[in-house]
């Protein structure tokens, strides 16, 4: 769906990557444009020297196929290129339809600048159509369910159970009328949560494919 639109935001991101930077590479099929762009660049000579610092074990792949160099350490990441699943006016995100929310939390939170690629679909004025990913430690995993629904959500184990996160976790999906984010805190204190997929003031710009054209938010 909207893959022209994605491929747009990701290539006006891209211009803003130039030699000799390190940066937080997202993932989704939106990055995924962004890294072949970026790829290319670094294939023919174009751009140079350019360290990545991957939120998933796919787009290390990835990225190491393209010859970008790999590095998990967090010091002097400059910007953080990711997608999101739904964003609102104010840069707040719904983030982990992919399953990857931790990692992606922890490059955007120590990055300088975190620059956002989605299509227009993406946003809404408040975060309410995308479900909620949230990571929960595969222990006692239904209590966690349980005590998660209790903040006003109808919970559900990402393909029964079946998908596991690159850290060995389950993802729960929580369907919310509209997803506070306050919510964010609340749900991060339950025991056995890893992590929730709110990521609210961390984004510096949204590039948003409209048609032909990409529209930025700055933040
Ligand atoms: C991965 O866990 C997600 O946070 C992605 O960034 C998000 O799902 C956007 O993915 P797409 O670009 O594929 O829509």
């Amino acid at each position: 769906m909207y893959e022209n639109e994605k491929r747009i935001s990701a290539m006006e991101a891209l211009k803003h990557v130039h030699s000799n930077m390190k940066l937080g590479l997202g993932t989704g099929s939106t990055t995924k444009y962004f890294l072949d762009g970026l790829g290319e660049l670094v294939k023919s000579g174009k751009i140079t020297d350019i360290t990545g610092v991957p939120t998933s074990l796919r787009t290390a792949d990835l990225a190491k196929s393209y010859g970008i160099k790999i590095e998990n350490n967090l010091e002097g990441i400059e910007i953080d290129f990711d997608g999101a699943d739904e964003f609102d006016g104010s840069g707040n995100l719904i983030k982990g339809g992919g399953g990857a929310l931790v990692r992606e939390k922890i490059v955007a939170y120590n990055s300088k600048e975190v620059y956002i690629m989605a299509d227009h679909s993406k946003f809404s004025e408040k975060l309410h159509s995308f479900p909620l990913p949230v990571e929960v430690l595969p222990f006692m995993e239904d209590v966690t369910k349980k005590n998660i629904e209790k903040t006003g959500c109808k919970a559900t184990f990402r393909d029964g159970k079946k998908f596991k996160s690159d850290n060995g976790n389950y993802i729960l999906d929580c369907r919310f009328d509209f997803t506070d984010v306050v919510l964010e805190t609340e749900i991060k204190m339950i025991p056995g949560v890893v992590e929730v997929g709110i990521f609210s003031g961390i984004t510096t710009k949204v590039f948003i494919g409209e048609n032909e054209k990409c529209r930025v938010m700055d933040f």
